[in-house]
């Protein structure tokens, strides 16, 4: 994670602090590592409007930011309770996400080794309820605490206060851009139960000539397949998948299948059938399409990327051509999972 500005900056680049790498400005940029400094901030900089970023991996930024940025870096990991099967973790929301995976595999304790090298800090994980290879993070958060930035006072909220749904939360809807998340509590596993449901996971392990795998090995095997088709930011600029799976009654689903009979889909809620966004794209010709530096990745084509210099706009013309085809082709319309700003 890029170093943070302690003191207040005006006119800042944020370059360094999203994953899409565009070359973008704030209007006022500062860290803080605390919530109580939040009103102070937000006074000196007398800016009209306010974003709080982790990594900056699953945002886009499309235009410089006319508002004030600030990082959260609220650190530290405490054991805040245990029972006989339970840990529960206390995480500042500022923590790296990847690391407090590599910390709880290391001490033995399962539940979020299914989501092993995911981008952004643990303050963001409730946003979207971020989710990868079989597990979500909702079925290991206990409580999110947050400040209420029009009150001024800290909320908590328990797991079903968050309302988390297939990549989203109560912190995407109604309390998007009100609340700022300072931890999360995690529940996590004792005795771990390895969650290797998801067909990929099963074929890394065989070839990495696991039988019975413990969660570092699952660790170790989604890290490998995400490594062998996501984009790594550093390399080159994404946020990630840009759309969401979109979820289309059964019947909907049938039709296309009708039509075109190598479609995959996998059975969601009752009558809902979830279809892979990347399949839709890149079955609407457009895997490893290229405007300039803007593009669709060429392994994985739910992601959108950045080549070099590509800028915020021509980014999104991308994302919306996307959107076209596949909506002339299929029918469908893809719902962005990214955060567009400003
Ligand atoms: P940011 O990009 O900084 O913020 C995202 C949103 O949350 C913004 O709207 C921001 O305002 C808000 N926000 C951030 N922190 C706070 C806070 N403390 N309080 C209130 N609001 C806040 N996601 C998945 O779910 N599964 C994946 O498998 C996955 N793979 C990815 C792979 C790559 C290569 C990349 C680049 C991204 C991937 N993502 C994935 C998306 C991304 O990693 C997650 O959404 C992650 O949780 C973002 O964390 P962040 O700290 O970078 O959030
Ligand atoms: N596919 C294609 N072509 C492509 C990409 C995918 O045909 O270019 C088809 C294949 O049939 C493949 C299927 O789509 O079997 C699913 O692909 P993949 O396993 O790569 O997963 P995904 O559906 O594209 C989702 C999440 C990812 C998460 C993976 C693994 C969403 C929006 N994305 O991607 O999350 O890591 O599953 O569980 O749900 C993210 O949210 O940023 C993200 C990367």
């Amino acid at each position: 994670m890029a170093s943070f500005p302690t003191a207040l900056q005006r006119n800042a680049s944020l370059q360094a602090y999203h994953s899409f790498g565009c070359k973008v400005q704030a209007a006022g940029l500062a860290g803080f590592s605390g919530v109580e400094q939040i009103p102070e901030l937000v006074a000196e900089a007398a800016l009209p409007s306010l974003l709080v970023l982790g990594g900056g991996s699953n945002v886009l930024f499309t235009r410089n930011y006319p508002g004030l940025v600030l990082l959260n870096r609220i650190m530290g990991m405490r054991v805040e309770k245990e029972d006989e099967q339970h840990i529960y973790l206390r995480v500042g929301a500022g923590e790296n996400w990847h690391q407090l995976v590599l910390h709880c595999v290391d001490k033995g304790w399962g539940g979020i080794e299914n989501l092993s090298l995911i981008p952004g800090c643990v303050g963001a994980s409730p946003m979207q309820n971020i989710g990868a290879y079989g597990a979500e993070v909702k079925d290991v958060i206990d409580e999110v605490e947050a400040w209420h930035l029009p009150d001024q006072q800290v909320i908590r909220f328990n797991n079903s206060d968050c309302r988390f749904g297939y990549r989203n939360s109560i912190f995407k809807q109604e309390l998007k851009n009100l609340v700022v998340i300072s931890s999360v509590r995690f529940r996590l596993q004792k005795q771990p139960k390895p969650n290797t449901a998801y067909g990929a996971i099963r074929q890394q392990l065989e070839a990495m000539q696991v039988s019975r795998p413990g969660i570092a090995d699952v660790s170790r095997a989604v890290i490998a397949i995400r490594q062998s088709k996501l984009p790594d930011p550093k390399e080159i600029g994404n946020a990630g998948s840009f759309f969401k799976n979109p979820v289309v009654k059964t019947a909907v689903a049938d039709e296309l299948l009708a039509q075109f009979p190598e479609m995959p889909g996998y059975p969601d809620t009752a009558g809902y059938t979830k279809i892979p966004a990347g399949w839709l794209i890149e079955k609407a010709g457009l895997k490893g399409y290229r405007q300039g530096d803007a593009g669709v990745h060429q392994q994985q084509a739910l992601v959108i990327v950045n080549h070099g210099s590509a800028s915020g706009e021509e980014l999104l013309a991308v994302a919306q051509l996307v959107q076209k085809k596949v909506s002339d082709m299929f029918g469908i319309s893809l719902e962005k999972e990214v955060n567009i700003l400003p």
